[in-house]
């Protein structure tokens, strides 16, 4: 059987890094998605020293290019005609903005990467993911996305004040939940990884990278005849 094809987004480093370490080990052909080819072609080199059978490659992309992902489509299908997973893990946090004194502005650039970014990708593949016998898409939300968890009292989430980067992720799960919808035979899987690790919060994560990438491979490896549309976190099903 031919090897399952990879692409990740925002991969240099992080949770998208620790997710193509993990999707190589099984053996897959995983492209590195990174804006900064070098710096991607360093990381791709670093897990491959890490681990035994690899099949990695860098492309260049930056998920709020048109012409940028519409080049790593290209890529993509000139090497192999298709692609089986596309991990939508490319975000940023945005900076905190307190809903008092949110402007139109403060919006931009976190809805720009964090729900137009997957459209973008999510879109320009298409075509490659049809030729898929099992085409999946992961988009790596939050569990600030959730309107069950940042309204529960009880959640720690709950008392977190900020307007943009947790209303991103809540579009991003719409918008996912209408592919889900949408996409006959796709598994379209929405994932939170949990309070992890990374640049994105200044290392202040309380989880590993390890663990933060749990939720994502487990998405990205489903079973075919696992449900599509789901939300979840690497121990279950959140609340929407
Ligand atoms: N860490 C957490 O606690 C946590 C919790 C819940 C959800 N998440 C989500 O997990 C995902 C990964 O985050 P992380 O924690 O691994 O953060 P990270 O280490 O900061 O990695 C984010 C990645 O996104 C890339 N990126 C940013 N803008 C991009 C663009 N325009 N095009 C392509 N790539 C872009 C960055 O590229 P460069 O390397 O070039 O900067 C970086 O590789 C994000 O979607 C985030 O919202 C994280």
């Amino acid at each position: 059987m031919d090897t399952t094809i990879a692409l990740v987004t925002g991969a240099a480093q992080g949770i998208g890094r620790e997710t193509v370490r993990r999707l190589a080990e099984l053996g897959w052909t995983v492209w590195l998605g990174a804006r900064d080819v070098e710096a991607g072609e360093k990381v791709a080199a670093a897990i491959a020293a890490e681990i035994t059978s690899t099949d990695i490659r860098v492309v260049q992309l930056d998920v709020t290019d048109d012409d940028s992902v519409a080049a790593a489509v290209r890529t993509v299908e000139a090497a192999h005609g298709r692609l089986d997973a596309l991990v939508n893990n490319a975000g940023i946090a945005g900076g905190w903005v307190s809903p008092r004194d949110a402007t139109p502005a403060d919006f931009l650039a976190v809805y720009g990467v964090n729900v137009l970014g997957p459209v973008r990708t999510t879109h320009a593949f298409l075509p490659l993911l049809d030729r898929s016998g099992q085409p999946r898409v992961v988009m790596v939300s939050s569990g600030l996305g959730s309107f069950g968890i940042t309204t529960d009292p009880a959640r720690f989430e709950s008392t977190l004040h900020n307007i943009t980067y947790p209303s991103s992720k809540s579009a991003l799960n719409m918008v996912a939940s209408q592919y889900a919808k949408a996409l006959d035979g796709y598994q379209v899987l929405i994932v939170d990884p949990g309070y992890t690790s990374t640049a994105f919060n200044g290392y202040n994560g309380t989880q590993t990278v390890e663990q933060g990438a749990e939720a994502v491979v487990q998405a990205a490896t489903s079973a075919p005849d696992a449900p599509t549309g789901t939300y979840r976190d690497a121990a279950g099903p959140l609340p929407w």
